[in-house]
């Protein structure tokens, strides 16, 4: 009895666990990519260089996550509460998906990415609209990763939008009250049919949620580290997915 108790702890302790397995990976990961002006401060260039650097590590992170097997991997790439920002940085960063999108479409098309958008992203420059709509719907028949990119994104907005959005179709007619409930809330929120994430990066030392994905990240499992977003890794990734290997969900139960 206590040799089986003793071999049970031993199975959960923090050995590490092998990265080839295909079990236990999650099928959605969400990032947070913060810390991309502290890392540039650290190195005396303007914040802006940051995010151009912040660029290298959204592709690396793709291609870590294609090739560890996870399905949708959601990065958040612009806040409603980010326009807040001087006016120079907010320009720059309207330009980012631009510029990744000319560096590494062709790319993400060989890699069988498929791009997504997620947020109020008919308030974006229409330049930057476009770019995006571009990749949107270039990659469409694409099988293989789902990358999604949270831009102008606020969960408390998205929450109630969603519930104006029932209200509206309670009052047409068109719902019963008895027909609302968790399922049909969670269609009405912007990501839509995508899984609820299993797994939350956030990255610079920040231990907050942002305004990202309330609803979505009730029972998942957070993951945060030090480093700078620009410095984000393929191995602090995989450390992460280890990590989460290791977690017991319980979802309440036992
Ligand atoms: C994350 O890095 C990128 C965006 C929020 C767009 P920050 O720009 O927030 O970098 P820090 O947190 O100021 O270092
Ligand atoms: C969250 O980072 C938003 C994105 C990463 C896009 P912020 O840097 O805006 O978050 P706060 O202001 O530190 O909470
Ligand atoms: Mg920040």
């Amino acid at each position: 009895m206590i040799k089986r108790l003793l071999g049970k702890l031993d199975r959960s302790s923090k050995k590490p666990v092998d990265l080839e397995r295909t079990d236990n990976v999650p099928r959605h990961v969400a990032i947070i990519m913060d810390g991309n002006g502290r890392w540039a401060k650290k190195r005396g260039l303007p914040r802006i260089a940051g995010h151009h650097s912040g660029m290298k590590a959204v592709k690396r992170v793709t291609l870590a996550a294609k090739a560890a097997g996870v399905e949708y991997l959601t990065l958040y790439a612009f806040s409603t509460e980010n326009w807040k920002r001087p006016k120079e940085e907010v320009d720059y960063l309207m330009k980012l998906p631009m510029e990744f999108l000319e560096l590494e479409l062709a790319d993400l098309i060989r890699n069988n990415v498929q791009v997504r958008m997620m947020g109020y992203t008919n308030e974006l420059p229409k330049q930057t609209l476009n770019a995006l709509e571009d990749a949107v719907r270039k990659t469409a028949s694409n099988t293989g990763l789902i990358l999604n990119f949270a831009l102008n994104y606020g969960s408390r907005r998205e929450m109630m939008e969603a519930v104006k959005q029932i209200a509206d179709d309670v009052q047409a007619g068109k719902l019963d009250c008895n027909q609302i409930d968790e399922q049909l809330m969670s269609t009405r929120l912007l990501s839509g049919d995508l899984p609820d994430p299993d797994l939350l990066i956030r990255t610079s030392g920040e231990i907050r949620l942002s305004n990202f994905m309330l609803w979505q990240l009730a029972y998942s499992e957070m993951w945060f580290t030090e480093v700078y977003w620009p410095e984000f890794s393929e191995e602090h990734f995989h450390e992460a997915l280890m990590e989460y290997k290791r977690r017991a969900r319980r979802y309440g139960g036992l």
